[in-house]
């Protein structure tokens, strides 16, 4: 967020994607004990899934993992000590470049056409039989949040947009291992962005960003550093050309 600030960028918001089931990544400082104190580690077993980001492609993630557990008196005191809590959100941060010195708002958007949110298409639909509530209910439904979420809690306060994690290889030659939703995307790029916008992805792994963004007739620019990751982005942004295409 730092850096991002310092790169000139505006903060606007940063929304929250929630779930409940994130995968627990800290490590177990008692083996680091062990280590320390030249102790070798019982194996006990293997991993039956790690999850990461690695390079070298995606079978790097798929090989098992050995199960250690500490042995010295130490490590035991602290068997299963960690370094952070489970994740149960993603942050997505929402940025600006600043309005150039001198115009307004609304001169910024005859001239750029960005900086306006398009809350109209993102709003969130009232669920069936619910009364619309409120000063000034809408329509379309209640203005987008900040919060999103992968599943409806049942808590009272299920107003949120909801999209659940994807399955992993979704698409059988899709092996990138953090692929994201393409509904999630769609939902960002409507709330950023109007039809027939650029929307860039400088990082855009297996191009979900790509096939949110010319599902909804936007054009798109995208980066990818690694050649695996590359020709799939190219074979799912071919797919849904041809699928326009055919319309
Ligand atoms: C979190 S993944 C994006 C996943 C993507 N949203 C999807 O659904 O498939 C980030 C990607 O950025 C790529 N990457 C990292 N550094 C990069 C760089 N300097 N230039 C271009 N791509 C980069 C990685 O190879 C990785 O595939």
């Amino acid at each position: 967020m730092i850096d991002l600030e310092d790169s000139g960028f505006v903060i606007k918001d940063v929304l929250f994607w929630v779930f409940l089931n994130g995968m627990p990544k800290s490590r177990d400082v008692s083996l680091d004990i062990d280590k320390e104190l030249g102790v070798e580690s019982k194996e006990i077993g293997n991993y039956k899934y790690v999850q990461g980001y690695k390079k070298g492609g995606s079978d790097s993630y798929k090989k098992g993992k050995t199960k250690y557990e500490a042995v010295s008196e130490l490590g035991q005191k602290y068997k299963g000590a960690g370094l952070g809590v489970k994740p149960a959100y993603e942050p997505i941060i929402l940025i600006q470049k600043p309005i150039p010195k001198g115009l307004t708002v609304a001169q910024n958007i005859i001239k750029t056409g960005t900086g306006a949110l398009n809350l109209e298409e993102t709003r969130i639909p009232l669920a069936e039989n619910e009364l619309a509530v409120g000063h000034n209910p809408h329509p379309k439904g209640r203005v987008t949040s900040n919060i999103l979420r992968v599943e409806e809690h049942g808590d009272g306060y299920d107003k949120f947009f909801l999209v659940p994690k994807v399955r992993q290889k979704a698409q059988e030659f899709n092996t990138h291992p953090t692929l994201k939703p393409v509904e999630l995307m769609q939902h960002l790029i409507k709330l950023i962005s109007f039809e027939n916008q650029i929307i860039l992805d400088p990082f855009m792994g297996s191009g979900s960003t790509g096939v949110a963004a010319l599902e909804l007739y936007r054009q798109f620019k995208g980066f990818e550093l690694e050649e695996e990751y590359l020709e799939i982005s190219k074979k799912r942004l071919g797919i849904v050309e041809q699928n326009i295409q055919s319309k």
